[in-house]
């Protein structure tokens, strides 16, 4: 393998830094009308009237939608059920009179230019009957309720915990965080001819956002086709289709010219986001430091219409062994949008509360957090009492501890100074799935040597394109300048979205079957040729390295692709494949990942600076060192955006977030970044995928936040266990 493993740069990089990378909002054809929506000012109530004449008025203004006058719609909520939308009845932009949430849109101006059609949009004069609402997840915990699927405890953990000889009990909080990403949600509508529909989309699943909107619309498939090749960030926010798509659709379709509708970043606070969570931890332990109860509840924020949930409580089963286990996960239900999935849903805030639980439970013990860590070690997932394909953790917590200098810690809060600033040093286990999907994938293979791949996934910025070149340059035995990717458009190979860290060993796996198809039809067209140096050769001993199909016994005997192609007059060779998985009963699939962190506080001012992370990361086989490293170094950031800036505020007494902006959202800035060292644990792993893949766009986040929180314990002797952990809360 040539570029399997290495740092290639991304292959899409130029098109980016160039500005020749289209975004969903770049899209520019003639006769183009802006959209612009007007958003609610109420959390809760009905809307009484909409008083659009002014907006009319202005010069430039087509046409204002509302529910009264926009197009038919579905009534039955399954029409707008995308693919992984959770249970409940989703939200249907301008349906009714209903609102639902602070920031729902209620209209939609359509106008000449952009600027024109937000000037009018600020005239929209709304009348509401305001209803009591609530947002604020303390107040509604007691009326939380336990989903139906909450899983069946383990032994007798509240028994196990009584009689513990060492206990610790506590309750951590993460707050609403939003995912932020650079580019806005935006849509470009393009009515074609025959009533088709080109729809450019910032989506993280082209096909996902096809069959809404097919089924929104009552459309055939062939008559819409979604487009998405490129995307400034998703994290999540992107998995499900956004309201501004329907809009954007609505309005091409009455005004039958083509509508782009980009939301503003105040409109962005309007959408899903990571959910408030208190995540409350009983941990009984023995004095050797073993554990023998662990009990993990999650109270998550959702709407009042939907029940979004995602696994925050069962991380521990994965790591720690125990004999009495207990996890509960429970929905509070506010006047908010549906909360959704943001990098490493679930992990990020529930290992956040086991990591740090874990700390003060090492303090109880007078044990080094990593050999807390150690003793309770497991190496099977108890929650399926299965083995991993592969668990190199002892190696992250080994080799982190050691470029980190662990070993110089001293132990006692407070006892590590440089200066004015006390020096705390913390560390917390990562811990995420290593999930794999259908895919399909095409292959074109010209005489020229030139292949172009195919798949309708998406890159969310991640890499895609670049390790998508990488695995079918290999496994083609062509040289990466020869291969061409499309991906971003609904009407290529099947794709799932791109989310969960699954797309890396899902579209891979896609690539290399097909390429076996192709290097199929190349090897009889071989054999074929008169007196080919390949006949007599068996199709599992040849392979396509260096342009040639040559046999990996004999690498004399070797023809090159060129000279196949042209002597048996093929042009092109086309191949599609699905790839399915072996189902794989036997094992449990996790990533890991130790992170070790420093910070320095200032002891007068409280003042956090994060100086030093290293995060050592266990996940297979790394397709591409350098991206893969971004991966890392991104979900580290925003570990320590998690841990001491980020917090989407709400006036609660209004039901309205007070920071709807990147200015007064906090997140780090190059000036809170310091040195972030990443290391790639080797894993072999041969059980999980045939080319050993894990993915990890989601492990670097995790028990980021963890670790920096136990490091401002250790610097501080304060423990702050709701995040962010500001100056202030030190200053109590
Ligand atoms: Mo990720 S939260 O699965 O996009």
């Amino acid at each position: 393998m040539n570029y399997i493993g290495t740092p290639i740069s991304r292959v899409d990089g130029q098109a980016k830094v160039t500005g020749q990378a289209k975004y969903a909002g770049d899209v520019n054809v003639p006769g183009l009308v802006f959209g612009a929506v007007v958003t609610s000012t109420i959390a809760k109530g009905r809307i009484k009237s909409i008083d659009t004449s002014a907006a009319l008025k202005v010069k430039g203004v087509l046409k204002v939608l509302t529910h009264k006058n926009r197009p038919a719609l579905p009534k039955s909520d399954q029409a707008w059920k995308d693919d992984i939308a959770p249970g409940g009845s989703p939200f249907r932009p301008l349906y009714d009179d209903k609102v639902m949430f602070s920031g729902q849109p209620v209209a939609l101006v359509l106008a000449e230019e952009w600027e024109t059609a937000r000037y009018a949009a600020s005239l929209v004069h709304v009348e509401y009957a305001a209803k009591p609402h609530i947002t604020d997840l303390q107040a509604a915990r007691e009326k939380a309720f336990t989903l139906k699927k909450s899983k069946k405890p383990r032994g007798d953990a509240a028994k196990a915990f009584s009689s513990a000889e060492v206990r610790h009990e506590a309750e951590y909080f993460i707050p609403t965080e939003h995912h932020n990403p650079m580019e806005l949600f935006a849509s470009t509508a393009i009515p074609e001819k025959r009533g088709k529909l080109t729809v450019y989309d910032k989506t993280q699943g082209v096909q996902n956002v096809h069959r809404y909107l097919c089924s929104v619309f009552k459309k055939k498939k062939g008559d819409i086709r979604v487009m998405s090749p490129f995307m400034g960030g998703g994290f999540g926010s992107g998995l499900r289709p956004q309201y501004q798509v329907v809009l954007a659709v609505m309005g091409a379709l009455t005004l039958k010219r083509p509508v782009r509708l980009m939301l503003t970043r105040q409109q962005m606070y309007g959408l899903g986001y990571r959910p408030a969570s208190i995540e409350r931890l009983q941990l009984g332990a023995q004095r050797d430091g073993t554990l023998h109860a662990i009990t993990h509840e999650a109270i998550v924020v959702t709407s009042q219409f939907e029940e979004f949930s995602s696994s925050d409580t069962e991380w521990a089963d994965r790591l720690y062994k125990s004999p009495n286990a207990k996890f509960v996960h429970k929905l509070a239900r506010l006047d908010v949008p549906t909360s959704c999935d943001m990098r490493a849903p679930g992990a990020t805030t529930g290992v956040y509360g086991l990591e740090c639980a874990m700390d003060e439970l090492a303090v109880a013990l007078k044990l080094d957090p990593v050999e807390l860590r150690l003793r309770c070690y497991s190496d099977k997932d108890q929650s399926v009492n299965l083995p991993y394909t592969s668990k190199n953790l002892r190696e992250c917590y080994q080799q982190g501890a050691k470029a980190f200098g662990w070993e110089k810690r001293n132990p006692v809060p407070r006892s590590m100074r440089d200066g004015n600033e006390l020096v705390g040093w913390g560390m917390a286990t990562g811990v995420w799935e290593a999930l794999q999907m259908p895919a399909a994938a095409r292959i074109v293979l010209g005489a020229n040597g030139h292949a172009e791949i195919s798949c309708a996934t998406s890159d969310i910025g991640t890499g895609t394109y670049t390790i998508m070149a990488q695995v079918a340059a290999d496994a083609l035995g062509l040289p990466i300048e020869n291969i061409g990717i499309k991906l971003g458009d609904s009407t290529l190979p099947q794709s799932p979205v791109e989310g969960g860290s699954w797309m890396a060993a899902s579209v891979s796996h896609a690539i290399l079957g097909v390429a076996d198809e192709v290097r199929k039809t190349l090897f009889d067209a071989a054999k074929k040729i008169k007196g080919s140096p390949l006949s007599g050769v068996k199709f599992e001993d040849v392979t396509l390295s260096d342009g040639k199909i040559v046999s990996k016994k004999d690498p004399a005997r070797a023809m090159t692709i060129a000279h196949v192609m042209r002597e048996r007059r093929l042009d092109r060779i086309e191949k599609e494949k699905l790839h399915k998985f072996k189902k794989d009963e036997k094992h449990a699939r996790n990533t890991h990942s130790a992170i070790f962190a420093e910070v320095k506080i200032d002891e007068e001012l409280g003042v956090i600076r994060v100086t030093r992370v290293v995060n050592a990361v266990a996940a297979g086989r790394i397709l591409n060192t350098k991206t893969a490293r971004s991966q890392i170094m991104g979900g580290v950031v925003w570990g320590i955006g998690m841990a001491l800036h980020e917090e989407t505020a709400y006036d609660h007494k209004f039901g309205r977030i007070m920071n709807a902006n990147i200015a007064e959202y906090h997140m780090p800035v190059n000036a809170d970044i310091h040195d972030i060292e990443v290391i790639f644990v080797d894993e072999p792993d041969e059980h999980i995928n045939p080319l050993g893949i894990k993915g990890v766009g989601e492990i670097g986040i995790v028990g980021t936040a963890a670790a920096i929180a136990n490091a401002v314990y250790h610097a501080t002797g304060v423990r702050v266990r709701d995040l962010p952990i500001t100056l202030d809360k030190l200053r109590r």
